[in-house]
């Protein structure tokens, strides 16, 4: 690969594997047990919110008791050696816990939202807390009960900083994917869009994924693994 100054990666569940968080549609993954009708779309926190809150209220307790692991550090370490270079990373995020934050990571977003904030539907406020929420809970900011949600993007609604993220694609040397099936769109397509500006393309997982074929070089194994040795290489080649 030629020298290479910015570069965007794209993570999904794969890459908090390692830290024992689930990924969804492997097998023993989150969609196995829970119906994404019902704790993953509008519609299902319409119809059970008490469900859905008990789902993310899981989701959110979990992330105290796991660390980032070597994927994660990784990238932190080829953030601050881009900047060095003169260049930057972007790490665009499908995932909703902190881990890329944890391992050190600055420039992250999190196109699907995240755990730890919280969205008042009364008075649109958005607000960090790693608390339980039910019904009862207050917004700090209205005080309107049972209004709070999860800052997450549910099937069906929009992801977030799209724009943000077309234009780091638009402007990096380098796209890669790391842990995710290429299973939802839009992140999915991102791929396509960088194959038509002209970008490199990587991906690295543990089995290829549903757009394997769309990248230029794929490599197959553990993030834990191949992100630290597959960053030596960037920051050393
Ligand atoms: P998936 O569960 O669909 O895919 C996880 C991918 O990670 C699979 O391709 C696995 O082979 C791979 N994998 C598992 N362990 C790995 C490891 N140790 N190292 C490398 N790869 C590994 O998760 P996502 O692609 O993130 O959205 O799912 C995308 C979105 O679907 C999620 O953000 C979520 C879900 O529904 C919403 O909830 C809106
Ligand atoms: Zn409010």
């Amino acid at each position: 690969m030629s020298k290479i100054k910015n570069i965007v990666v794209l993570t999904g569940a794969g890459i908090s594997a390692e830290s024992g968080i689930r990924t969804f549609r492997d097998t023993g993954g989150l969609w196995e047990d829970h119906s994404i009708e019902e704790v993953a779309t509008p519609e299902g926190y319409a119809a059970n919110p008490e469900l859905v809150l008990g789902f993310y209220n899981a989701r959110r307790a979990q992330l105290s008791s796991v660390e980032p692991n070597p994927a994660h550090t990784a990238l932190s370490r080829l953030e601050k050696g881009l900047i060095g270079q003169g260049g930057y990373l972007t790490i665009v995020t499908q995932n909703v816990d902190d881990l890329h934050e944890r391992g050190g990571a600055e420039n992250v977003i999190h196109m699907h939202g995240e755990l730890l904030s919280q969205w008042c539907r009364s008075c649109n406020h958005k607000f960090k807390s790693s608390e339980s929420f039910t019904l009862q809970s207050q917004c700090p900011k209205c005080s309107a009960g049972g209004k709070v949600r999860p800052d997450i993007v549910w099937f069906g609604e929009m992801p977030y900083y799209m724009d943000t993220i077309e234009m780091s694609v638009t402007n990096c040397d380098l796209f890669v994917s790391i842990g995710t099936s290429g299973a939802v769109y839009p992140a999915a397509g991102y791929v396509q869009m960088a194959r038509g500006l002209g970008k490199q393309t990587l991906e690295i997982n543990l089995e290829r994924s549903e757009g394997s074929h769309f990248f230029h070089e794929t490599r197959l194994g553990k993030a834990g693994e191949l992100v630290p040795a597959w960053v030596d290489e960037v920051l050393n080649g």
